[in-house]
């Protein structure tokens, strides 16, 4: 059986990224594939429907004909319910899904018999860094808080001599030091910010110093599993605030990162530490989306609080289009290389990079903790 590959527009509001670059059309020719691409699916990202055509993709103008006869669907987001319903019945289908909210959707992938594959399960193991797409896109937010913060801050990230007299550097602080913290300290030292970074894994402390920045030491220890970090218990929560209050009163920008995998974003930035800031500082809280690292942060909004900015962006990736579509389609090839052999699907199920990441398949919800939040919400 030939494999087709749709790629459709991304629908989601603001949305820039594709899930295919030209590049990439070209490496899944090789492997057998033939390529649709909806057109205008990667105009925002820099990538004209030529390009494509000239990488052997096909540019289709009609939904039907996108989706009919498509073996695999690539997408950035998860699909909107049009375009679920345009899938064939099973099919593959990979992208983010959003497998902690909007379940609902995985009821009607399942009745389709799609395979629903999540990029955000794919698992935190070295084999699977290459398809890590949770890791890309991470660091590009970080890099882009950092360019934002400096933006939207009255003061120089470097110390700067001149005839009138010297500017003392900003301070930076990186809160939650994954992979868009670490990201976003390199790129802020890079400015010539004087950084400190913060993490509840001990672990990190090694990584913020070999960055050149110095690490906030609070005795807490969170490591939970899969290389991420655990909720803290109350005593835990108000030592780091206690702590990390100082530091924050100290800095001119905070950047926050931390997240904990399903829940809400931890508050750590309470109204009265911003109102402790000194006036013209900056936070900006990648954890917006999650609910925000800081009390004030509103999602989508930057809002000024007693003269400190706080800016809660969201989709930050999507701000980079260009980068951050190839990268994701390079995680994206690197999977379908687990599934694609000799120019057949073979979806391996002892793979635990397949086994992890699928969420729906052959008419049931294979993810149990997916399967348990429907049972749980009654859906
Ligand atoms: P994430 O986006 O879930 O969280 C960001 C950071 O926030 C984490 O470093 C976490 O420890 C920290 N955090 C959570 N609660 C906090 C709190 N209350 N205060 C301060 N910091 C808090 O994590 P991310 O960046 O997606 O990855 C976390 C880790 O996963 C990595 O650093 C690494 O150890 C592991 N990983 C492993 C990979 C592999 O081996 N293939 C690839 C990527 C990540």
């Amino acid at each position: 059986m030939s494999i087709t590959i749709s790629v459709p527009k991304e629908t989601r509001a603001g949305e820039q990224r594709v899930a295919l670059v030209p590049d990439i059309v070209k490496k899944l020719s090789a492997m057998g594939a033939s390529i649709r691409v909806e057109s205008g699916a990667g105009e925002l990202a820099g990538y004209a429907d030529a390009d494509y055509e000239a990488a052997s993709a096909t540019i289709v103008a009609e939904a039907s004909a996108l989706y009919h006869g498509a073996t695999i669907v690539l997408t950035v987001n998860p699909p909107d319910s049009g375009q679920i319903a345009h899938l064939d019945n099973n099919s593959i289908l990979i992208g983010y899904l959003n497998p902690w909210s909007e379940t609902y959707r995985f009821h009607t992938l399942q009745e389709k018999h799609i395979s629903a594959f999540s990029m955000e399960m794919v698992p935190r193991i070295s084999r699977a860094q290459a398809m890590d797409a949770l890791s890309s896109q991470a660091s590009i937010a970080g890099y882009k808080a950092v360019l934002m913060a400096a933006s939207l801050s009255g003061k120089f990230f470097p110390m700067l001599t001149t005839a009138a007299g010297t500017v003392r550097p900003s301070k930076v602080l990186i809160i939650g030091a994954g992979v868009a913290g670490l990201q976003a300290i390199a790129t802020a030292r890079r400015l010539g910010a004087i950084v400190e970074g913060y993490d509840v894994r001990a672990a990190v402390k090694e990584q913020v110093e070999s960055l050149g920045a110095k690490f906030v030491d609070i005795d807490i220890k969170a490591e939970g599993s899969g290389g991420y970090a655990r909720e803290l218990t109350a005593e835990e929560k108000q030592l780091q605030q206690d702590i990390l209050a100082r530091h924050i009163a100290a800095a001119d920008v905070v950047i926050c990162t931390a997240a904990i995998p399903g829940r809400p974003s931890p508050r750590i930035i309470t109204t009265a530490m911003v109102e402790a800031m000194k006036g013209g500082s900056v936070i900006v809280d990648l954890a917006a989306e999650g609910g925000g690292n800081c009390e004030l942060t509103q999602a989508g909004q930057n809002i000024v609080h007693q003269r400190v900015t706080i800016a809660g962006p969201l989709n930050v990736p999507g701000t980079v289009p260009n980068h951050a579509s190839e990268l994701y389609s390079k995680n994206l090839l690197n999977m379908l290389g687990l599934i694609i052999k000799d120019r057949a699907i073979h979806i391996d199920l002892e793979d635990q990079i397949l086994k992890d990441s699928l969420i729906t398949h052959a008419g049931e919800i294979v993810n149990p903790a997916v399967r348990d939040r429907l049972q749980n919400a009654g859906v």
